[in-house]
């Protein structure tokens, strides 16, 4: 595919042509190489005849793009929905015999009418690949869970000590049900858990996680069982977004710690968020890794890329932990992976900032992709409402913008209103208009140790925020009319005393 364009990211995963949605079955093989599937749709810019694109890669960055994998056997009849890949290791399945490498894949074949629409019922059928992943065929006795419901879908399948789990949605139940298998083949219903959290219209895509805990101490815990649910449409800003529930899992039951609804970024795009298999505890790779599709289902279908030949990329890759923040509790802990593979040259490095606004221009970067970095400490515990920060992203030629800010005042409802300390805006891009095209986003971010930071990617349309060291992130594309081009830091006057700001700006490397 041609990788150029003005919208096209440098660093994040996108298809080389067409749709691309939900990252699926995403694993690591034993030989290190990551295996990337994808909702893709080869014959169009939007939605439908979904099918499984595929991508390889040794660092999550640099990426192969593969045939397609899996298309539905009759795309007038079915198409292949999410699922899940996981690694046989031991030919539970039967289906390998001599191989430790057996790759199976499961997922949902969605049923279509006669008009095209997608109304049909949904079951969940296995494909199984000798070739770790490349080629696969269908498994003889589909589906593996037979349904009539056309609102059943998206398995996510893993190994729990001496069987396989699978958790699946029941999207307009609000219903994930909890599955067992001994051989990948026979599945048996266990156990559901409906109706916690944020329900909105559909609940799909569940993950069910086991998540490092790194207590406030930094001391490593016992690890807690976290279940991820999407949901779309309903999300608090509308359209697609990702909640999680901290809790427990005995192989057949999961038992969240509270009631709370949290939620995994505060953008409005990141959906269908999906971890790798074959790594976790006990593995090379010990901390979870996942991949998110950088998009919302209420405008994914109309951004400008389509002028591009291409819809959609996904996230970068992040690895996770639990921890727990005062007054607030369990929080997941997102941080970019192995972002060091496509770090360049140095731009800009700053301490001790004094000066009010600080420009770093990056035309010269031919990725037009920039790492950033702002570090502040010393910040007094009752900041004025009048201290900021802002870090915009501006293209010179037309002045529009996406811009952060930050207000050290922090969450003072007396004084303030109700104002939160962090916001973007995107409105300042004009080269989307779309009325659920949200502008503007708020997140509270905690600074209770008179200290905080921000870091984030910004990739020609999609800038993606970790705040605090990723206790909070905000993933959001962005369509300018011509390229982004400088990062300008600008504080407010009169920084108090003991106050100290740091900035750091680094070209990105085309992957
Ligand atoms: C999530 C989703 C899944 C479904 C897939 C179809 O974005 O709606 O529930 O399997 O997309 O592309």
């Amino acid at each position: 595919g041609d990788y150029g364009g003005q919208y096209r990211p440098q660093v994040h995963y996108s298809a080389p042509q067409n749709f691309m949605s939900d990252p699926n079955g995403i694993f690591r093989d034993a030989s290190g190489t990551w295996h990337l599937y994808y909702q893709y749709n080869p014959l169009g810019l939007s939605f439908g005849n979904q099918h499984w694109g595929h991508a390889t890669s040794k660092d999550l960055y640099h990426w192969a793009s593969q045939p397609i994998a899996l298309g539905p056997p009759n795309r007038h009849t079915t198409a292949l929905f999410s699922g899940s890949t996981v690694v046989d290791r031991n030919n539970t399945s039967g289906l390998f015999p001599n191989q430790d490498n057996g790759v199976v894949s499961v997922f949902t074949l969605a049923g279509r009418d006669p008009d095209g629409g997608f109304g049909g019922p949904q079951v969940q059928s296995l494909a199984y690949s000798h070739d770790g992943g490349f080629n696969f065929q269908f498994y003889e006795h589909n589906p593996v869970i037979n349904s009539t419901s056309n609102q059943f879908r998206d398995p996510r399948v893993m190994a729990y000590k001496d069987h396989w789990v699978m958790v699946i949605a029941y999207s307009r139940d609000f219903t994930i049900g909890i599955y067992t298998s001994p051989n990948l083949l026979d599945w048996t219903h266990a156990s559901n858990f409906s109706l916690h959290g944020l329900l909105g219209a559909q609940w799909e895509c569940p993950n069910l996680i086991q998540m490092p805990y790194i207590d406030e101490e930094c001391h490593r815990q016992d690890d807690v069982w976290t279940l991820f649910v999407n949901i779309n449409p309903g999300g608090p800003l509308g359209g697609a977004v990702v909640q999680y529930f901290p809790g427990s899992f005995n192989g057949t039951h999961f038992k969240p710690v509270d009631s709370a609804a949290r939620t995994v970024d505060s953008g409005k795009d990141y959906y269908a968020m999906q971890f790798f298999n074959n790594i976790g505890p006990g593995t090379e790779v010990e901390y979870p890794v996942s991949i998110a599709w950088a998009s919302n289902w209420q405008y994914t279908q109309l951004v400008p890329t389509g002028q591009e030949g291409w819809r959609s990329s996904m996230s970068l890759p992040r690895r996770h932990y639990m921890t727990k923040i005062k007054g607030v509790g369990w929080k997941l802990v997102s941080q970019p992976y192995n972002l060091e593979r496509v770090m360049g040259d140095t731009l800009a490095v700053q301490k001790n900032v004094t000066k009010e606004v600080v420009a770093v221009e990056f035309s010269g970067v031919k990725s037009n992709a920039v790492f950033w970095e702002v570090n502040i400490t010393g910040i007094p515990e009752r900041a004025l409402r009048s201290l900021s920060l802002n870090v915009s992203f501006v293209s010179p030629s037309t002045t529009e913008s996406v811009r952060l800010a930050y207000v050290f005042g922090g969450v003072d409802f007396d004084l303030y209103g109700g104002d939160t300390p962090f916001s973007l805006d995107r409105g300042g891009a004009k080269g989307f208009d779309h009325r659920f095209f949200t502008h503007r986003f708020s997140v509270s971010s905690p600074h209770d140790d008179g200290t905080w930071s921000a870091s984030g990617v910004l990739d020609r349309s999609l800038l993606e925020v970790f705040i605090h060291g990723g206790i909070e992130t905000v993933t959001s594309t962005f369509f300018t009319q011509e390229p982004v081009a400088v990062v300008l830091f600008s504080l407010s006057p009169d920084l108090p005393k003991g106050l100290s700001v740091d900035l750091r700006v680094v070209g990105l490397n085309s992957a």
